[in-house]
């Protein structure tokens, strides 16, 4: 593991891994494509539009985000040591596969009736702001923004009541995004920390901890404001929306909830993404997927509630200005 002495030191050859980081086996992209649902749901998750929306809202915006990293990570495959440079091209070739997918998602989406251009439209507004700022400042947004994303993509692969009795095709789709996510969750860091490896152990740890405080603010704000505006189209007032998203993400079990402890752990000087091992992880997600991909056309109709879910739920009549989900027979 690394320690408080490893950022407090100058490397000049990049980012430090040790034995067992180093022994970690190579990255790659997976050839996967999206089973799009045959009847786009809304809330694809258990019937639960709470849960749905979270990640509904996620995957509204990972085209737009998953594109601004590309950008930033793509030029230092050119100035970085061969390994780093390597990781960097898988980081880039797995982004925007997740790219691609999420946009097979969102047409579902769309096609389930939600108007995503709004959620779209913020993001587009946040990598904006980084258009002007420098290729390290680019750099750092990219690697706070992996940290969000690994440590919810580790929740949700660890704990299999997050997507369970969810949409067949995109649970295999959140499943396969979660394995690269984990996967490459050090790539960005440690480009970063070899971008700036002149600076000086402190400055490094008060930049990225930093940064890190502020996309953390910025993601909670945005993602919660897009998830209320995807239960706005449900119909929900706004008071019942943000109670009703605290209570499923920061209630017992809630994917925010479990996601504080390994979110604080970056504040540790000396902190990199592999001392959280989650190897183990990325071996559960492919076993999953495998069996996922072997037995979807029989499994399909036998999931839990399944048939019970599938189709009961419709957006509200545009106008109707209720705060009911109509169920359809009702
Ligand atoms: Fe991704
Ligand atoms: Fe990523």
């Amino acid at each position: 593991m690394r320690s408080e002495q490893s950022e407090n030191s100058n490397s000049k050859n990049g980012p430090c891994l040790d034995d067992d980081q180093a022994m970690l086996s190579p990255m790659k992209a997976r050839d996967f494509r999206t089973n799009q649902p045959e009847t786009p749901r809304r809330h694809w998750v258990r019937g639960d539009p709470f849960a749905s929306a979270f990640f509904n809202a996620l995957s509204a915006v990972f085209p737009a985000g998953e594109a601004f990293m590309i950008r930033s990570i793509k030029p230092w495959h050119k100035n970085t040591p061969p390994q780093l440079s390597a990781d960097i091209r898988q980081f880039v070739e797995q982004e925007a596969g997740h790219s691609r997918e999420h946009d097979v998602m969102n047409d579902s989406l769309t096609a389930a009736g939600y108007d995503i251009e709004p959620l779209q439209q913020v993001i587009r507004n946040f990598v904006g702001c980084f258009e002007n700022s420098s290729a390290q400042t680019r750099l750092c947004a990219t690697m706070c923004i992996e940290h969000l994303t690994a440590i919810v993509a580790a929740e949700v692969m660890d704990k299999d009541h997050h997507l369970q009795d969810s949409d067949y095709g995109l649970r295999e789709l959140w499943l396969w995004h979660a394995v690269e996510e984990i996967e490459h969750k050090s790539v960005a860091f440690d480009a970063w920390q070899y971008a700036v490896r002149d600076w000086s152990g402190p400055r490094r740890y008060a930049v990225r901890t930093a940064f890190l405080t502020l996309i953390t603010i910025s993601f909670l704000i945005n993602r919660t404001r897009g998830q209320m505006e995807l239960l706005r189209q449900d119909g929900f007032g706004f008071w019942k929306s943000l109670t009703g998203l605290i209570r499923s993400g920061f209630g017992k079990g809630g994917i925010g909830r479990n996601s504080i402890r390994p979110w604080l752990s970056f504040f540790r000087p000396g902190f990199h993404p592999w001392n959280i091992d989650d190897r183990h992880l990325i071996e559960k997600g492919e076993t999953r997927l495998a069996q996922m991909k072997a037995g979807r056309a029989q499994a399909e109709p036998s999931l839990p509630n399944a048939a019970k879910i599938r189709g009961l739920l419709k957006p509200p009549d545009k106008g109707s200005g209720g705060n009911q989900l109509r169920v359809i027979g009702q």
